[in-house]
């Protein structure tokens, strides 16, 4: 089993440039296949997330190619309509390829993509806006099956600003006959970035980052060539590390106005940090400071994937720091992992308190999801002494490089196969 071997106290410094976002590139490799050219997509993080995405659109007919940080995907030819379980399984969000395929073929069968380790994963919102365009869902034996015989424009109403269930109607709306109005629609950075990938291709969405996002669908759609937009929360990742460890760097590669909810934590916590247009500076020096009640929202609101890596961040802070995990039921899996290390939290529910101690010793941890697993690396980093941290396959869903980014830090991190 690989392990990363974590010897911790090390004051971090230097610059590091973070990869393509996770999940802006995953629903952009879903809408590729709405194209009838070659798409051409730079910037694209190597992470299991992304080959299982890859995996899917060649199953799906697609020829792809994905060499270095560039992707293409030739969807031109003609595709099949169903993706299987073991492909379906292998990646949470792998639902957001079904507004794609309605969309392009007006028929498509999944399996029911189940839960993950942050609690149970509902898609009601999702099948709500595609049977409100027209598709029509059966539920059988754990299979999804999806026909239309046109999709037709409407207004979209979510209860939830979900993301996934608001790209997974942009998709579908591309498809349908006419105009798409959706309300309540999730205004997260990666949807901006998807609308741009789509406009790229010829298609007539707009208002992403906005409440209330207008598809005209029904327009054939070309290929293009896009760059994806640098990852909000692997930078939040870094800042969080330099934070927990001391030092001072420069994270490169993020758009500034993306993480401002945690910048401003940060700064909060006695961090100094400084943002220009692509990159953020920040310099620890002692401990942090407590914080204000940190509320997990949907954006702008301070955002969940950042919760587990500012946490590991505030264990050792002068005071308390209380967190209130709002969006999903079972995030706080990694506090098991940090109370090995000495940390002190108490959960209640959606509620959890961080008592800051002194310093937390190393230990042998396991990762329990992809940002759980980034917290421990990051506790890891200001805790004295070596920790071992095992399950790194969650890590690698979502961060290209994290050991080899930490070592460009000046942490002392190695990986171990024992
Ligand atoms: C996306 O997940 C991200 N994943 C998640 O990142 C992120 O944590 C989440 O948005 C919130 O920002 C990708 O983009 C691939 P939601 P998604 O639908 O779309 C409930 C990571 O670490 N809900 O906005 O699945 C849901 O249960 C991952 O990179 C319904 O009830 O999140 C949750 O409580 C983890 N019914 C809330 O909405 C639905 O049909 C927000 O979920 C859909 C969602």
């Amino acid at each position: 089993m690989t392990k990363y071997l974590v010897a911790g106290g090390r004051r971090l410094s230097g610059t590091v440039q973070v990869h393509g976002a996770k999940n802006s590139v995953l629903p952009i490799l879903a809408a590729t296949l709405l194209s009838g050219g070659e798409c051409v997509i730079e910037n694209c993080p190597r992470l299991s997330d992304v080959a299982a995405s890859i995996r899917i659109l060649e199953h799906l007919g697609c020829q792809v190619v994905h060499r270095g940080g560039t992707v293409w995907v030739d969807a031109s030819h003609p595709l099949r309509g169903d993706v299987p379980d073991e492909l379906m399984r292998e990646m949470r969000s792998s639902v957001i390829f079904l507004g794609a395929i309605l969309a392009r073929l007006g028929e498509g069968t999944i399996s029911y993509p189940g839960g993950c380790e942050l609690g149970p994963r509902p898609i009601d919102l999702h099948l709500k806006a595609l049977r409100r365009l027209g598709a029509e869902v059966e539920e059988r034996f754990g299979t999804l099956h999806c026909r239309t015989p046109v999709l037709t424009g409407c207004e979209i109403d979510l209860s939830i600003p979900s993301v996934g269930a608001t790209e997974n109607a942009i998709l579908a709306a591309c498809g349908a006959r006419g105009t798409t109005t959706i309300v309540n629609a999730a205004r997260e950075p990666e949807i901006v970035d998807l609308q741009r990938f789509l406009v790229t291709l010829g298609a007539r969405v707009r208002g992403a980052g906005s409440s209330v996002i207008t598809v005209e669908g029904g327009r054939p759609l070309h290929g293009g060539c896009f760059r994806v937009m640098g990852d909000r929360i692997v930078a939040a990742t870094y800042l969080s590390a330099v934070a927990a460890a001391g030092g001072e760097a420069e994270i490169s590669g993020v758009d500034y106005r993306h993480l401002a909810t945690v910048t401003a934590a940060l700064q909060e916590a006695g961090c100094r940090v400084s943002s220009e247009p692509d990159r953020i500076a920040i310099r620890a020096q002692g401990r942090l400071r407590g914080l204000r009640p940190i509320r997990t929202a949907p954006y702008p609101g301070f955002p969940t994937d950042a919760q587990a890596v500012l946490m590991a961040a505030m264990c050792t802070a002068e005071g308390a720091t209380v967190f209130v995990e709002n969006i999903f039921e079972n995030r706080y899996r990694h506090v098991d992992e940090l109370a090995r290390m000495g940390a002190d939290i108490r959960v209640e529910g959606r509620v959890a308190v961080v008592y800051g101690v002194p310093r937390l010793h190393g230990a042998p941890l396991h990762c329990t999801d992809l940002r759980g697993g980034a917290a421990l690396a990051v506790a890891a980093l200001g805790a004295e002494g070596e920790s071992t941290i095992s399950g790194l396959e969650h890590i690698r869903r979502g961060y290209e490089d994290l050991k080899g980014d930490l070592a460009a830090l000046g942490a002392d991190i190695r990986q171990t196969d024992t």
